[in-house]
């Protein structure tokens, strides 16, 4: 029997079977769905992305999979080349690993060993922001802020280590003057949180905490596992505010494979770099580096600038605000759009109930959670396809 995710299994309703998917298009035995999320927010390109299929079946050739204990591969060398070039800053230094929550683990405990192995122990707490999703592993949890997901970790009480603000300046300021000297680092989802309810919030706030972060000597990690490669119509807000660490995952694989990179500047390697063993970093999942991951996030690399999507998503942005700003009704609290992510948060969740069905019915898959009814277009939609997933979503609220 399959356990579902984030699902009741007693009473979870049948999921739609997929049979084929292409372009923007999932199929189902007798439906055509417009895939308004893009699988969890990582298939950019649309699924059976030819340049990306090609790579993979072309390595798949040659061999799938060896470890990177002790071996390397060309894969794997170019990949971590063709990001450090493409990367800002010196982010240049590439742990793999084969997802995100993975690999946001692996920055955190970056940012521990950086001050251990600077001699540093009591630099033991993490700044991190309320409504912060980062991954489903114990520490990500953690550092998460979102009850509605994390909820078994109450029967632990309050992390002592962990401090959670709002994306607030005044908040900010606060923090790093009351434990500006305990924390390792400051870890965000810059400009947009996602699984904790599409918020959206200013580079303000980024570029103080930049500064902040200088002045304390605390470690930046930018998550930008669900706002990289294009979400908030930047690059990377990396490209914007650097961060000392920068973590990326789903479209670094266009979705077409599991894949997640932890990537650090010179001075975070420089910590680890010596002739003592134990300032190693101890970590390393099997799948690290995997081949047809790596020949996947290169493809999808290339054609992040092929497609010029910085300018496609500013497209999906003007037609979200067209379409979707000014749209009023009672039910609904705030409508709030960033690059390639459009939400509608209601002030109450049933309100949304059965809108999964209602889509369906009219071609869009979505999966609004809570309060949220959310788009994350795969890039390559088409204006007219782009109308509709928004149109479905007024029809909604105007069937009354
Ligand atoms: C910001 C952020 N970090 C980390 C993760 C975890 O990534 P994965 O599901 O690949 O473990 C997610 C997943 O949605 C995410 O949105």
């Amino acid at each position: 029997m399959i356990w579902y995710p984030y699902e009741q299994m007693k009473r979870m309703k049948a999921p739609y079977e997929i049979v084929d998917a292409e372009g923007p298009y999932l199929y189902t035995k007798d439906a055509k769905l417009l895939d308004s999320i893009s699988s969890w927010w990582s298939v950019i390109y649309g699924y059976h992305q030819p340049k990306i299929t090609e790579a993979i079946c072309q390595q798949a050739t040659k061999f799938s999979h060896v470890m990177l204990g002790g071996l390397t591969h060309k894969p794997v060398q170019e990949l971590s080349e063709k990001l450090a070039a493409w990367l800002p800053g010196d982010l240049n230094y590439c742990f793999f690993s084969d997802s995100g929550s993975v690999a946001v683990e692996v920055a955190l405990k970056m940012a521990l060993q950086y001050y251990v192995n600077r001699g540093e122990n009591s630099r033991k707490s993490v700044l991190a922001l309320e409504h912060a999703y980062h991954g489903d592993t114990f520490k990500t949890m953690a550092v998460g802020d979102d009850e509605d997901y994390h909820f078994v970790l109450q029967v632990y009480g309050k992390n002592p280590y962990i401090i959670h603000i709002p994306t607030e300046l005044d908040a900010l300021e606060k923090a790093f003057a009351r434990y500006g000297d305990e924390l390792n680092c400051f870890i965000v989802e810059p400009l947009l949180q996602g699984a904790g309810g599409m918020r959206m919030y200013d580079m303000a706030f980024l570029k103080r905490s930049r500064e902040l972060c200088d002045k304390y000597g605390v470690l930046l990690i930018f998550d930008e596992v669900a706002t990289g490669f294009g979400r908030t119509g930047n690059r990377f807000v990396a490209d914007v505010v650097l961060p000392d660490i920068l973590v990326l995952g789903k479209g670094l694989t266009g979705g077409h494979i599991g894949h997640a990179v932890t990537v650090a500047n010179k001075k975070v390697f420089s910590a680890f770099y010596d002739d003592a063993s134990e300032k190693a970093l101890m970590h390393g999942p099997t799948f690290m580096g995997n081949a047809l991951a790596c020949a996947a996030a290169k493809a999808s690399i290339e054609l992040f600038d092929e497609l010029d999507v910085v300018t496609r998503v500013a497209h999906i942005e003007e037609i979200a605000r067209r379409e979707l700003m000014g749209f009023i009704d009672s039910r609904i609290r705030e409508v709030r759009i960033m690059g390639g992510c459009a939400c509608i948060e209601v002030y109450d969740a049933q309100t949304l109930a059965g809108y999964q069905q209602f889509a369906y019915e009219r071609g869009v898959f979505a999966r609004p959670f809570l309060k949220y009814l959310y788009s994350m277009v795969p890039y390559i939609l088409t204006d007219d396809e782009l109308v509709h997933v928004f149109t479905v979503m007024k029809e909604w609220f105007r069937r009354g």
